[in-house]
């Protein structure tokens, strides 16, 4: 087991724990920063690695289509073609092929696709989707799955279902084939999560649930999640199949993290997580401020403003800057902007994270909750 649980908290399911990995530690719970394209977007990896951000997340899906998974193999694997030496999860690409692609068909043997970038068509297996992300050297491996839109018909629903368990299933064979060829004793460390699909049909849910355990999965992800459902019922999903799971296994709730969000998750038993939400907001100019709420700094209430993003902060921007110069570089179109922004957002979470753990490891996550109910950013 990869996985341990150091703290459980009493009268919720709220948990600390270890994950282990090739590259290191993870503690959990743990936010981890989107790198779609191999790089968190105008950060620096020194950066992240400086502020204690463990893990990180990279899209199969957009690494094949460019600049190829082979190219980045030539490299000498993900780690060292982006610089960055922590732990790593892959996505599969079983959300972003349907989401993404203009043209996308199911065929047995798994899913073909159109590259958005020139054309060619891919074609994207439960195998090679193994394959392709032990090829990357990634620390946490996902398994192909279906992500289906909201709403969907029941018997479309239950058709992805049943794929993605397939999937799962040929994903595992291909896993266990490759641990068998290369038996390392590093090899141990090296995770293989399955997906659970099912829409908000929590029946279906826990079906698949139950059909991934027997598999055997060293964690599972539950996927679908945040694709236009009602919040009430993505978190009565959460609730549901993070109750039925075994309490020994990790659990990550994919794509789905405003910052009360997560402090609900963690109350609910996830472990992982991950979100565009903090670089992506600072891309579009906004800031997490702990007590205001979301701002959005190129507001002219900001233009003489000297004060610094979030005078509780401790990261860069907020050391050296002002929330003019930073308004200044928004409305000039300047890189620097950005990257503060996204700086300030990503400590912003990596500060909720570190915050969590710290109460969880006191016994005192109640309170944690209860301070957290009376604050602004409770979206
Ligand atoms: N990221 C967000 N949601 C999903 C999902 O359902 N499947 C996968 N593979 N990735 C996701
Ligand atoms: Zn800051």
């Amino acid at each position: 087991m990869n996985f341990e649980i150091i703290q459980k908290s009493e009268g919720s399911r709220a948990r600390l724990g270890r994950l282990l990995t090739p590259h290191g530690v993870v503690e959990t719970p743990c936010f981890m920063p989107v790198g779609t394209a191999a790089t968190v977007k105008a950060i620096f990896p020194k950066d992240l690695e400086e502020e204690g951000i463990k893990l990180v997340l990279a899209n199969l899906y957009h690494l094949l289509l460019r600049p190829g998974i082979s190219l980045i193999r030539d490299f000498g694997g993900l780690h060292q073609f982006m610089g960055w030496n922590g732990p790593i999860l892959t996505d599969s690409g079983g959300f972003q092929v349907f989401s993404l692609s203009s043209f996308c068909k199911i065929f047995p043997e798994g899913v073909r696709f159109k590259s958005p970038i020139n054309g060619s068509m891919l074609l994207l297996t439960p195998e090679n989707a193994i394959t392709t992300q032990l090829d990357l050297g990634s620390d946490i491996v996902m398994s192909l799955d279906q992500c289906p839109p909201w709403p969907s018909k029941e018997k479309d629903l239950l058709e992805a279902t049943r794929r993605t368990i397939q999937w799962a299933k040929r994903g595992k064979e291909t896993w266990l084939r490759h641990q068998q060829k290369g038996a390392s004793s590093r090899c141990s460390l090296f995770s293989l999560f399955g997906i659970i699909q099912g829409g908000t049909d929590t029946r279906l849910r826990i079906y698949c649930a139950e059909e991934l355990l027997n598999i055997g999965f060293d964690g599972y992800a539950i996927g679908g999640l945040c694709v236009g459902e009602p919040i009430e019922e993505s978190f009565a999903t959460i609730a549901a199949v993070s109750s039925f799971l075994d309490e020994a296994v990790p659990k990550y709730v994919m794509g789905m993290g405003h910052p009360w969000q997560i402090v609900q998750m963690v109350d609910l038993g996830i472990d992982l997580f991950d979100c565009v939400l903090p670089t992506r907001l600072a891309r579009h100019g906004s800031a997490y401020v702990e007590e205001e709420g979301i701002i959005h700094i190129k507001n002219a209430r900001f233009k003489k403003d000297g004060s610094p993003l979030d005078h509780r902060c401790c990261c860069y921007a907020c050391q050296k800057f002002s929330r003019a110069y930073i308004h200044h570089l928004l409305k000039s179109k300047e890189i620097l902007g950005i990257m503060l922004l996204s700086m300030h957002n990503l400590l912003f979470y990596n500060r909720l994270m570190k915050e969590i753990r710290l109460f969880l490891s006191h016994g005192q996550w109640n309170d944690f909750l209860g301070r957290w109910r009376n604050k602004k950013i409770t979206k």
